[in-house]
């Protein structure tokens, strides 16, 4: 079953191929039961960000669920308004508490600038930022680091700096939105991408462009769109809040020929690519 393989990190670290995305997921009965039902469904990797105020009921959820701490992937994202060394540690400090999970898998920087402030050069402020990250990564606190949202001028100064490339750049990614300057640039440096959106926050299922491929290979259109993204070598986020749609975003072992790959890699702006606030 998909959500028991994994992808292996630059620093040896292996992942779960498929992550269960909490984005817009309400904290309290919402988010928890959601969590329990992905743990329940097999998913063994988590995501949620300070930023989505669900981190406590996640942390619950995986608490309660019975699976042991080591063999759930738990990954958490820095405020993207958060630009300082000391604020990186202890808002670090702070989604560690409301976890609850000891340690955190994978650390993210959510953005490269705040999100009321898109596009805004913050290089001096991410470098102090991952400076913190090295040494959270370093005292063991945090198993693997990475950015999330980042473009090639965002990330390259954080190397130069400190010699560490991210592990992971978690990126909107869906089929018609690759991003592929950023893509070309995470693979040839060895970054896995993570796709958040991989069903364009649902869009993908509603308006029909997929509707004949589902069609030919029997299966929905989310897991056309979710095995898409794994076929790339991308790691898919689903979201969802319904028990069986977190079950049925699992039933990804099939195959999308290399003809439909090539398909499927020619459609563009089949749905809104506008920067969402993740
Ligand atoms: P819901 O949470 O109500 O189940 P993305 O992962 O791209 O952010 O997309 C999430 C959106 O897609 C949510 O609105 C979610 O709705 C919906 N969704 C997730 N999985 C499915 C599915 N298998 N079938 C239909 N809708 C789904």
């Amino acid at each position: 079953m998909i959500v028991n393989e994994t992808y292996t990190l630059s620093n040896g670290v292996k992942i779960p191929k498929v992550g269960f995305g909490t984005w817009q997921s309400k904290s309290g009965e919402e988010a928890y039961n959601s969590v329990l039902w992905a743990l329940e469904a097999g998913y063994r990797h988590i995501d949620t960000a300070y930023a989505y105020g669900n981190e406590e009921s996640v942390g619950k959820a995986i608490k309660d669920s019975g699976v042991k701490r080591e063999d759930i992937f738990v990954v958490t994202k820095l405020p993207a308004e958060i630009k300082s060394y000391d604020g990186a540690m202890k808002h670090f400090e702070s989604s560690l508490k409301a976890l609850g999970t000891g340690y955190i898998d994978l650390y993210l920087i959510h953005a490269p600038w705040p999100w009321t402030e898109v596009g805004k050069d913050c290089t001096e402020g991410n470098i102090e930022v991952w400076k913190a990250f090295c040494e959270l990564y370093k005292s063991g606190k945090v198993k693997s680091i990475g950015v999330s949202n980042f473009h090639p001028e965002n990330i390259e100064p954080l190397i130069k700096a400190t010699g560490v490339k991210p592990m992971v750049n978690q990126i909107r990614y869906f089929v018609g939105n690759t991003q592929e300057k950023v893509s070309e640039y995470c693979i040839q440096n060895g970054i896995l991408i993570e796709a958040y959106s991989p069903l364009a926050t649902g869009e993908l299922l509603e308006n029909g462009t997929l509707d004949p491929l589902a069609q030919k290979y029997a299966k929905s259109v989310a897991k056309i769109c979710l095995r898409y993204c794994l076929q790339k070598g991308v790691l898919p986020l689903p979201k969802s809040t319904h028990r069986e749609r977190i079950l049925d975003n699992t039933d990804l072992d099939f195959e999308i020929s290399k003809e439909d790959m090539a398909y499927l890699d020619s459609l563009h702006h089949i749905a809104s690519t506008r920067q969402l606030r993740d």
